[in-house]
This record gives structure tokens, sequence and C-alpha cells, in this order.
């Protein structure tokens, strides 16, 4: 396992092509610029970037939303979603992931999101372990979520 440091601060506009770049290397989510700025402008405590020596190497993007509870019946609650995460992957398995995850969720916190979601496809067991580690639990199945036809696990867990 490779040990270099690395270290975390929220994203910053000038962050923009490096994102982009490591979102189309890692996934095929893809989304505009502005879809990025819109999140940071909206919720920056939530947007994450991990450098090791100076260069961007992964992200986290998240926001808050207002929708019905995965935990508490009948309830509609302020919950966190966790939009897009990437770590390239000759950085990956150095705790980056996670880290990246601790600081979004916190700042999700932050803005009173009692719980967090996320999507996450069936076969993707790197994240699915990195977000079972955190706590979260899958609640459903959303069948055909993704353009190819993969289906999607949600992922949820409280943040209170
Ligand atoms: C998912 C992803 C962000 C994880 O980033 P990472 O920096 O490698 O994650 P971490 O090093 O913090 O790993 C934390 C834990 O997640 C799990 N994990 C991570 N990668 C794994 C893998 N390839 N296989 C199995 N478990 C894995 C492990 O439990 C790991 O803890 P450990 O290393 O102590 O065993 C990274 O693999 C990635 O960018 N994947 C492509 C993009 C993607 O799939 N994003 C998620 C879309 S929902």
């Amino acid at each position: 396992m490779k040990t270099e440091n690395f270290t975390l601060r929220c994203f910053q506009p000038r962050d923009l092509d490096a994102v982009i770049r490591i979102n189309m290397t890692c996934l095929p989510e893809n989304y505009t610029p502005f879809f990025y700025l819109q999140h940071y402008r909206n919720f920056p405590k939530a947007f994450y970037v991990a450098e090791v020596d100076g260069r961007v190497v992964g992200y986290v993007m998240s926001r808050v939303e207002r929708g019905l509870s995965n935990h508490k019946p009948l309830s509609i609650v302020k919950k966190g979603h966790i939009v897009s995460i990437a770590v390239l992957p000759e950085y990956r398995r150095r705790g980056i992931g996670k880290a990246l995850m601790t600081h979004s969720l916190e700042g999700l916190r932050e803005y009173g999101a009692e719980e967090c979601y996320l999507e996450v496809r069936v076969s993707n067991t790197a994240a699915i372990n990195l977000y079972k580690s955190l706590g979260f639990e899958m609640v459903r199945v959303v069948k055909r979520y993704y353009l190819d036809g993969e289906d999607a696990y949600i992922m949820s867990r409280r943040l209170t």
C-alpha cells in the first residue's frame, strides 16, 4: 500500500477542470461545469477535494434536499445526497475516499441534514464497501437506474 500523505480542502472554482477530468476518468455519469459550480455555490461545505503533492486526485460533491425519510416512516426531512465521488485509480486504497466522505457528511450535518443517501451501481463493490464502512445500509433497489440499464442500490444512514 502506498503511503504518501494527502490533504483535504473545500472545492474552489479553480479546481473545476481537475474535478471534471477525474470524473471523466472514473465514472460514466458526467456533468456540465454549471452543475458542479451550482453545488459549490449552494453547498460549499459539502464539496471537498483531496490533494497529493499539490495535485487534485479526488473529490466528493453533495447537496441537501427535502424528502421522505429513509429512517423515520412517513416523515419529510432534510436529507444529504452524495451526488458524485471519485479518486484517481493510482491514488485509491489509501483512505482518500473515506476521508472525503467523512468531511462531506460533516458539511451536510452543518446544513441541517438529518440523514444522508446515495445511489450506487449494484456491481460497484469498492464503493459499496466504502459506504458500508461508514454506516450506510441498503434501503432499496432502483431497477435500471443507470443509462446502461444497471440497477442501483439506494444506501442511507442517519446523521443525527
Ligand atoms: C469508490 C472510491 C471513491 C473509493 O476510494 P478510495 O480512496 O480507494 O477508498 P478508501 O481507500 O478510503 O477505502 C475505504 C474502504 O472502502 C473499501 N474499498 C475501497 N476500495 C475497495 C476495493 N477496490 N475493493 C473492496 N473494498 C474496497 C474498503 O473497505 C476500504 O477500506 P480498507 O482499504 O481499509 O479495506 C474509488 O474506488 C473510486 O473512485 N471508484 C470509481 C468511482 C466510483 O465508483 N465512485 C462511486 C460511485 S457511487
